[in-house]
């Protein structure tokens, strides 16, 4: 298991263009490193008081010495670390505490599962400054529906834990005391699946996702085809018929 930190506590882990940076690059290097070799299950928390309050609204207010392609240039490295966390090929694990704002619940919206502390709260709060959520947008509709979507981006109203479960962007709700227990819970639990077959199913969920594709029967049949005959699917399948583990469970 690896586990990366936002680490602006005083900010209350707004991220700016050097976390941006620094959390692409981590991304881009777990899906760089070949499959045997790196973890199997990812850990994202914030340090402090709070999981993350989102764009840090400093350096995005000092945009407006920028010209329109520089903002355009900008916003798309924001872009491209949401979408490096989005397709990472290990299942992600956000850990809210506190609150998760703006980008903040765009961050939990790329992760695979979320555990929240019941007293956390959650908000597209770009409308009231005068924003929009537009980079973190696809992963939210997609999460929580356009029904959710479009009350919450409106109203851009704060909401707890128990809504953000409501509308699927949240999956376990705990008090703060018990949210590492409640994580262990899910590694544990990942570390019984096998690797290939998670990585597998990200990408079979990212190609159903947005409605049946043309080459629906291709994309599903040349899936399955693929992870049966595969090393680790002869592994499981056997393992279960002869009553043993597979060679990924320790
Ligand atoms: N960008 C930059 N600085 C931020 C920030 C952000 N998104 N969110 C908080 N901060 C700063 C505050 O300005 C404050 O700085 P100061 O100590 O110099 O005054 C510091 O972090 C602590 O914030 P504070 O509001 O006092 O902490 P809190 O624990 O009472 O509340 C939050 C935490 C996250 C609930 C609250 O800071 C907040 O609502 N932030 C705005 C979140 C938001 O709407 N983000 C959307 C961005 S698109």
């Amino acid at each position: 298991m690896v586990r990366v930190t936002l680490n602006r506590p005083d900010v209350r882990n707004a991220f700016n263009e050097q976390v941006v940076a620094e959390l692409t690059g981590w991304a881009e290097n777990i899906t760089q490193t070949t499959a045997g070799e790196r973890a199997r299950v990812a850990v994202l928390a914030g340090a402090g008081k709070t999981f993350c309050a989102g764009a840090d609204l400093g350096w995005m207010s000092t945009m407006i010495d920028y010209s329109f392609d520089d903002n355009v240039r900008d916003a798309a490295a924001m872009a491209a670390m949401f979408d490096a966390l989005d397709t990472l090929p290990i299942p992600l694990i956000g850990r809210v505490h506190g609150a998760a704002l703006g980008g903040g619940s765009g961050l939990a919206a790329v992760c695979d599962i979320v555990v929240a502390s019941d007293d956390a709260t959650f908000g597209f709060t770009e409308a009231k400054l005068g924003i929009l959520p537009a980079v973190i947008s696809p992963y939210v509709v997609q999460k929580i529906g356009v029904s959710a979507a479009r009350e919450l981006f409106l109203t851009a109203a704060r909401f707890p834990a128990v809504r953000a479960r409501e509308i699927g962007l949240v999956h376990a709700v705990v008090p703060e005391r018990e949210l590492d227990a409640a994580i262990d819970g899910y590694v544990r639990e990942l570390l019984t699946s096998a690797p290939g077959a998670m990585t597998g199913a990200k990408h079979l969920i990212a190609a159903v996702a947005n409605g049946i594709p043309a080459d629906l029967v291709d994309v599903t049949s040349e899936t399955i085809a693929r992870h049966r005959v595969a090393h680790e699917g002869q592994d499981g399948m056997r393992a279960f018929l002869e009553k043993r583990k597979p060679g990924w469970v320790e």
